[in-house]
Formats: C-alpha cells, structure tokens, sequence
C-alpha cells in the first residue's frame, strides 16, 4: 500500500502512519486520539501563498485549542527544511507555528490522503484540508490547488458546523453560521409531521422546518 496513491473517502477511519514532524516523532492515531483534528497540507516550505495559510492557522491556533480541535501541517521537505521556515516566519514576523509539521520526505502521508496528484504536481502536495472528529473518522474533505490558498473563515466554519450538527443532531443550511437557526430532520411518521404543524418552527413546508439551538 506504501507506494500507491489512494483518496480517503468521507466517514472512513483517519488512515493511521507513523512520521517525523517539527514536535518531534508521531503515531497519528495515537496523536489524534480524543479530540477533532484539522490535518492539512501545503506544497512547500518557503513559498509565498503557504506561509499565508501556515501564518493564518498559527494565529487561530488559540481558536482551535478551544474547540478541541488539533492542527497537524505536512508538506513534502524535510524536517530541516521545516525548521528553517518556522525559524524564518519568526524572525520576519513574529509568528510561531506551534503546531507539528510532518516532514512527508518519502510521501508516504501524502500518498495515504491523496495530498499527492499528478496531475497538479509528481512532487509537491496539493493543498488538502481533512476533518476529522474524536472518533478517528474523516468528516470533511477539502482540496484545492497548488495556487490558490485556502478560506480560514470557511475552514473555522466548516469545524463549528460538524461540531454543532453532532452535538444538536441537526442540518445546518447553505451558509449557516454560529448563532443561525438550525434545519430539524424531516418527520418520519404521520403523527411527527402533524405534531410539527402545531410547533413554533420556522416552516417552508413540512420537511423544511428550522429551529433556534
Ligand atoms: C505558494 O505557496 O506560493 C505556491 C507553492 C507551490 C506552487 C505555487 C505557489
């Protein structure tokens, strides 16, 4: 399995790899274990459109932390090359990405995700973004490619909003944002659709009905 490209599938188990990072050795699963974790990668160190994202994750990383929810970078240099970039975003400005950074030198990881595709770039990572909650399973997926960088508020969005539909057991609609109302799931019996009639849900129809959290 080592060498071949393969693309994890939403509601797949997180798959597991042991790799070097800027904090030091990691068992994935074992790091994962508990709480949500965003793991993303970017095409390479030293690049302009990367340190804007890898800058925009550090500075949320208190966001994060209060949401549970672990960042876990990769890019396919080495760990050398890693440190040098951490070391030069400080310098320049002040920033520090805290957290790990795998040094996916062998592409392993990034062939496990599907980070790796040939038709964008044989060497460099695309830029993916891979959701996954407490359980280890994969919840969302984003990829986008090699030249255009990602959206944090879409990316803080799409974190609350599976977070939010797991605790609540709800849909949230286009757009949803915290503090909007919330999609209730369709009735399933003749009894549930009447007793909707009666409630103070906002209604298109019976099998469209929001309600405030
Ligand atoms: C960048 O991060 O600026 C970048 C990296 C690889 C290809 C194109 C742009």
């Amino acid at each position: 399995m080592e060498n071949q490209i393969t693309i994890p599938r939403i509601g797949d188990t997180a798959p597991d790899f042991k790799a070097m990072t800027t904090t030091g050795p990691m068992q994935f699963s074992d790091h994962i274990k508990g709480s949500w974790t965003i793991l993303f990668s970017h095409p390479a160190d030293f690049t302009p459109v990367c340190t804007t994202e890898m800058t925009g994750f550090a500075l949320d990383q208190k966001y994060f932390d209060e949401k549970n929810t672990k960042l876990v970078g990769l890019s396919i240099d080495s760990i050398h090359s890693h440190i040098a970039w951490v070391n030069n975003v400080k310098k320049n400005t002040g920033v520090l990405f805290e957290f790990p950074i795998i040094a996916d030198i062998d592409m392993n990881v990034s062939k496990l995700y599907g980070m790796l595709q040939p038709g964008e770039s044989e060497t460099a990572a695309v830029r993916a973004v891979f959701f996954i909650d407490p359980k280890g399973k994969i919840r969302l997926i984003m990829y986008y490619p090699l030249n255009v960088g990602r959206n944090m508020d879409e990316i803080k969005r799409s974190l609350v909003a599976l977070q939010t539909a797991d605790q609540y057991k709800v849909s949230l609609p286009l757009n949803w944002r915290e503090g909007d109302k919330v999609i209730v799931s369709p009735p399933k019996t003749v009894a549930e659709m009447l007793e909707r009639e009666a409630s103070d849900y906002e209604m298109v129809d019976f099998y469209l009905a929001k309600r405030d959290l």
